[in-house]
């Protein structure tokens, strides 16, 4: 059997369950590509899924390869597969539910692939998909953020926050980041407008009257959210909404997300990226062995930007 190197774990536990090791070459189905991993993305999903929190909802058969963030070359498509072809270099969100790319290969569906921006290559690329979708669904297909409203965004600095305060800006929102003092500099370069420190500030005294709230942290941070918002207004949570009660109450409204594979808005992801409009900032590069390390880095919940794993140099 042709194997190849990958991470994968057999049980649900802590970073340390993750282990380098041959695991079957996957055979691409007759409607899907094989990619070649040269970067695969670390999101918060990644060790969700190892330490089992979420096996409720997303069941997964073990050993589990993890990470669902791809940047790569085409290496083979499957007899029915349109859309690429071999050398095809490509970026992509993977299906969660399946085997993800903390491995040399991965089986993907061409609808989770998009030509790669050409402008990055692709160790920043690896760490565009997942988040930058995220934050596409949740400002403007779940948000309906336009031209001329404000925006605050929870979480401004992270994988998803970095990218969605850059949308914001670009779509010309007003755009009010929460982040630690240290990420201040960064979100003003990045376009905020206002930074707020979450650690000295109370950010329902400082903001009013939004259109829109991203919500990526959830708990209290939700709870004190509600109040931010202009009447009609809108929170989208990546986290789920806690109580339907709290938005009625307030007169505005509150939906939670899940992000989905989308190859038009990765196309147009690059584009914003390949113009020069849309900053991937890659804080960490790590070898594929220290996904361990990648996980604990993420699991601590400070990443700027994004973490990747290099599969290949
Ligand atoms: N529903 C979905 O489809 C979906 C999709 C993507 C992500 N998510 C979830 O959304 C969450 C965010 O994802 P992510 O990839 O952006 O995570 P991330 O990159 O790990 O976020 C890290 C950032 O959070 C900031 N942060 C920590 N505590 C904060 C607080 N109290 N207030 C404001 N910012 C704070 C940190 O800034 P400082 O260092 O300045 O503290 C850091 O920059 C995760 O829980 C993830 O699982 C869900």
């Amino acid at each position: 059997m042709a194997t190849m190197k990958a991470v994968r774990f057999n049980a649900y536990g802590g970073p340390e369950v993750l282990v380098l090791e041959e695991a079957p070459l996957p055979q691409p189905g007759a409607d899907e590509v094989l990619v070649r991993v040269l970067a695969a993305g670390v999101n918060p999903l990644d060790w969700k899924v190892r330490a089992g929190h979420v096996r409720e909802w997303l069941p997964h058969r073990l050993p589990l390869i993890p990470g669902w963030d791809v940047s790569g070359i085409v290496e083979a498509m499957g007899a029915n597969a349109t859309g690429f072809k071999k050398g095809d270099e490509v970026y992509g969100m993977l299906d969660f539910g399946r085997d993800g790319a903390y491995a040399e290969f991965v089986a993907a569906r061409p609808r989770e692939l998009a030509p790669k921006p050409w402008s990055i290559d692709h160790l920043q690329a690896g760490g565009v998909p997942l988040a930058a979708l995220t934050a596409w669904q949740a400002l403007f297909d779940s948000g309906g953020l336009i031209a001329g409203q404000s925006v605050l965004i929870h979480g401004a600095a992270g994988g998803v926050g970095h990218y969605a305060v850059q949308m914001a800006k670009w779509k010309g929102a007003r755009v009010i980041g929460t982040a630690s003092a240290s990420n201040a500099a960064f979100l003003r370069e990045l376009g905020a407008d206002q930074v707020i420190d979450y650690r000295s500030t109370r950010f329902e005294e400082a903001v009013r009257g939004v259109d829109v709230v991203l919500d990526t942290r959830g708990g209290e941070v939700q709870q004190r959210s509600w109040q931010v918002l202009k009447k009609g207004g809108i929170l989208v949570a990546t986290l789920g909404i806690a109580s339907q009660e709290a938005p009625d109450a307030h007169g505005v409204r509150g939906v939670g997300i899940l992000v989905h594979p989308d190859p038009e808005q990765l196309a147009q992801i690059a584009a914003l990226i390949d113009a020069g409009k849309l900053r991937a900032v890659i804080s960490t590069v790590l070898p594929l062995a220290e996904a361990a390390r990648a996980h604990q880095l993420s699991e601590a919940g400070h990443v700027r930007g994004k973490i990747v794993l290099m599969v290949r140099e």
